[in-house]
């Protein structure tokens, strides 16, 4: 079994993958951690995004140990932000792109795999058992990201994280490679006026309707 979650930033996405995963057994994989993991490998090397050239960006990201514990940095907005410029690299996708098409089929427990990302339905996973593509208003989705920087410690305007969110999701979906979409076939949720166990009962329930057995002809 393999699930795909895509969405905007801040729209739920990687709560429904963990709940997703741990209710049906399956591991799971947030990708947004892995262009995290190499924003944070950009400011800490001090490489210059407008300069840096392929290969070095390309040796970077290939000498990344992708399963290190890389602390709460990885959460700030500075790293979120850096996450979204190196994501607009073609190079830096094609280096993980394997990585996560391996974790899907090999997951570590062996049942299934649940992703979640911006381009898990439509690049990464085209052949998924089940897609979902979840987003919410943008001030909601700020006001969630607000409160879980503010709980990590980080002293940040609102109208800053609002901005920061508009400015990144434009990012993200106007870039020329595997740009922030819907696949057509996904289901799509939004998660502006309902909680993470009412997003979860959705997907639960769309998942139990598409794999319901067919009743046999005649009876
Ligand atoms: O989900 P997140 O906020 O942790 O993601 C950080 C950035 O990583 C996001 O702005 C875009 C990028 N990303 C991507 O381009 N493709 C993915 N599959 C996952 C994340």
């Amino acid at each position: 079994m393999i699930i795909a979650i895509d969405g905007t930033a801040a729209s739920g996405k990687g709560t429904l993958g963990r709940t997703l995963a741990m209710r049906l057994g399956l591991d799971h994989l947030d990708t947004g951690q892995l262009y995290r993991a190499v924003g944070l490998a950009v400011k800490q090397a001090d490489l210059d995004l407008e300069t840096a050239c392929d290969d070095a960006l390309k040796a970077l990201v290939e000498g990344l140990d992708l399963s290190q514990n890389f602390g709460p940095e990885l959460r700030s907005s500075e790293i979120g932000e850096l996450a979204s410029k190196v994501a607009a690299i073609p190079q830096v996708r094609t280096s993980l792109l394997e990585k996560q098409r391996d974790f899907a089929q090999q997951p570590p427990h062996g049942k299934g795999a649940v992703l979640d990302g911006r381009d898990i339905g439509s690049v990464v996973l085209p052949d998924a058992d089940a897609k979902f593509f979840i987003d919410a208003a943008a001030d909601i989705r700020a006001t969630r990201r607000h409160l879980e920087l503010k709980a990590r410690g980080e002293d940040i305007d609102f109208s800053e994280v609002l901005s920061d969110i508009i400015k990144r999701d434009c990012r993200d979906k106007n870039r020329t490679v595997a740009p922030l979409i819907a696949a057509s076939d996904a289901f799509f949720i939004d998660s502006s006026d309902k909680n993470a166990e009412e997003v979860l009962a959705i997907c639960l329930d769309h998942l139990d309707s598409e794999h319901e057995p067919q009743a046999a002809n005649g009876l």
